[in-house]
């Protein structure tokens, strides 16, 4: 790639030696073994990657007394923090987020070095991430309203709201180090919920910037931050049996091995977002100019590097020559640059060896057959391979069954409909799908069984997880438990109620309770 000077605002002039880790409540110095983080991105003509800082490597001990904070802070259900008036959580909230938007050019700029997120999207996931905090308190907001009253069946009064759950281990992904992380941290937390949170793998320094505020706004103990190793630091706490949630974006062979250490599955609620490999599927009717744009952004938009891409195309082979040719000219056309140039689609993988696996997938699936059909596929610099659309692809080569998480598009063709019907049946996945076509006598049917396959269908447009009100989960080993603003408050809590017999004796007391509002559960004040 021909080196673009990097502008003065987003150079790194020094490197972030994140020193501390937080813990009930104070941030601990650390003078342990770290490990420095490098970007896959060059600040020099001649390629090199540049260091961005370090990161502590963490201990089980340290990942113990967080296991001690937050369990203090929980008290089993009596600290300050599951106890407190939903008003006062809500504010603890705000002044986080209003802290947290001041940080945004510092976090935004390293949501580019470190993942290699172009500009614009680093904005969105920061904007979006804000958003979403301060639609979870809107709809906190609502749920409180909802519950302040008392139900009455069979002269028994209830008084129903929902609790926290205790302990939650929150592990995010790389690709959406905030947003994603934020989007099961900030429900679990408002929820009463006390939390231990370790970043993903990339993406960790852009948090130094927040670990003030998260230290300032919250009691003690409510949220602690670990740095290090998912095994050093993740295992040794699921065995314990003391956390309540494992709320983890990733990968289900984590999820699996994490869970399994648990002594009390049982007890262990698990918030599980995982891996999908979500088709589109092309009829002979849809509109192609829509067809191929909403597939470029599908399975381009930050290299393919979301759960939620397109990861294989199903063409009607009416249309696929027709396809082909625009589709290859428009994934030829697009650009690749580092995060802040304008116009960079494409953008450096924050993966050392994602461009050899991804060279490797295409590999096998040439060797069996299959041809790169697009005149920039495979081409390699020091942090990229240029995207390959691979045709024709059938289930003997990996890329049919592994999700590749980069930029490599299979795609094969059909004549009847059973077959990509067929494939999403046996497929170990069940996020999303993207159809495209124009038929409603064609469409419906079609989508009345794929409702039943996955957890999305997407009329002629890409697959996304956003709006992020909109429920977000999958079938098989896509997901468990669903995600959005509402969803997310309903999946870090239970129903937990007070019941009390229709009689004068209990009426009193309870009219007590309301009127000098002794109790913070019991109580049918509204928020505004
Ligand atoms: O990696 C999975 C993300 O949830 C995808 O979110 O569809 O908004 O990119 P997105």
């Amino acid at each position: 790639m021909e080196f673009h000077p990097i502008p003065e605002n987003f150079k790194i002039t020094q490197p972030i030696h994140q020193k501390t880790y937080l813990v009930d409540g104070e941030l601990k110095s650390w003078n342990g073994a770290t490990s420095k983080v490098y970007s896959t991105i060059s600040s020099t003509v001649d390629y090199a990657p540049t260091l961005l800082g370090s990161i502590p490597l963490l201990e089980k001990e340290q990942a113990f007394e967080a296991l001690d904070a937050a369990s203090a802070a929980y008290n089993n259900g009596q600290g300050l923090w599951p106890t407190m008036k939903v008003i006062d959580r809500i504010a603890c909230m705000e002044k986080f987020v209003s802290q947290m938007k001041t940080k945004r050019d510092e976090v935004v700029k390293y949501l580019m070095w470190e993942i290699g997120k172009n500009y614009n999207d680093s904005q969105k996931e920061f904007d979006r991430t804000v958003d979403y905090i301060y639609d979870t308190i809107d709809d906190y907001k609502q749920l409180d309203r909802n519950s302040a009253k008392f139900h009455k069946h069979s002269g028994v009064y209830a008084h129903i709201r929902r609790g926290p759950l205790g302990v939650v281990l929150c592990l995010g992904p790389y690709n959406y180090p905030l947003n994603e992380t934020f989007a099961l941290l900030i429900p679990a937390l408002i929820m009463g919920n006390t939390t231990i949170f370790k970043p993903a793998k990339l993406g960790v320094l852009l948090l130094t910037p927040l670990m003030e505020a998260f230290q300032n706004s919250f009691p003690k103990g409510v949220v602690n931050i670990l740095f290090g190793r998912g095994r050093t630091l993740a295992s040794p706490l699921m065995e314990t049996g003391k956390i309540d949630v494992l709320a983890l974006i990733g990968h289900s062979n984590s999820a699996n091995a994490l869970q399994n250490t648990h002594p009390k599955k049982n007890r262990l609620r698990i918030v599980l977002g995982l891996e999908a490999k979500n088709p589109a599927i092309v009829l002979p009717d849809a509109d192609l100019d829509l067809a191929v744009k909403e597939c470029i952004a599908g399975t381009l938009s930050f290299n393919g590097q979301r759960c939620t891409a397109l990861k294989i195309l199903y063409i009607h082979e009416s249309i696929f020559q027709a396809f082909k040719a625009k589709f290859c000219a428009e994934v030829d056309a697009l650009k690749f640059g580092n995060p802040w140039e304008e116009g960079a689609m494409l953008t450096p993988l924050p993966e050392v060896d994602k461009p050899d696996y991804i060279q490797g997938l295409i590999a096998d699936a040439v060797s069996k057959g299959a041809a790169v059909l697009n005149a920039k596929g495979g081409q390699r610099t020091d942090n990229y391979i240029y995207p390959s659309v691979l045709y024709p692809v059938d289930k003997t080569m990996n890329v049919y069954h592994e999700e590749q998480f980069g930029p490599v598009i299979p795609i094969m063709t059909f004549n009847d409909i059973q077959k990509p019907l067929n494939d999403m049946a046996e497929s170990n996945y069940g996020q999303q799908v993207s159809v495209f076509g124009k038929d409603s006598n064609t469409l419906a049917p079609l989508i009345d069984s794929l409702v039943n396959l996955v957890c999305r269908v997407n009329l002629n447009s890409s697959c996304q997880r956003g709006p992020d009100v909109f429920p977000f989960t999958g079938r098989k080993d896509s997901a468990f438990s669903t995600l959005s603003v509402r969803d997310a408050l309903r999946s870090f809590s239970i129903r937990t109620f007070v019941a009390a017999k229709d009689n004068p004796y209990n009426s009193g007391i309870l009219k007590e309770m309301l009127d000098e509002k002794q109790s913070n559960f019991i109580s049918t004040d509204y928020l505004l």
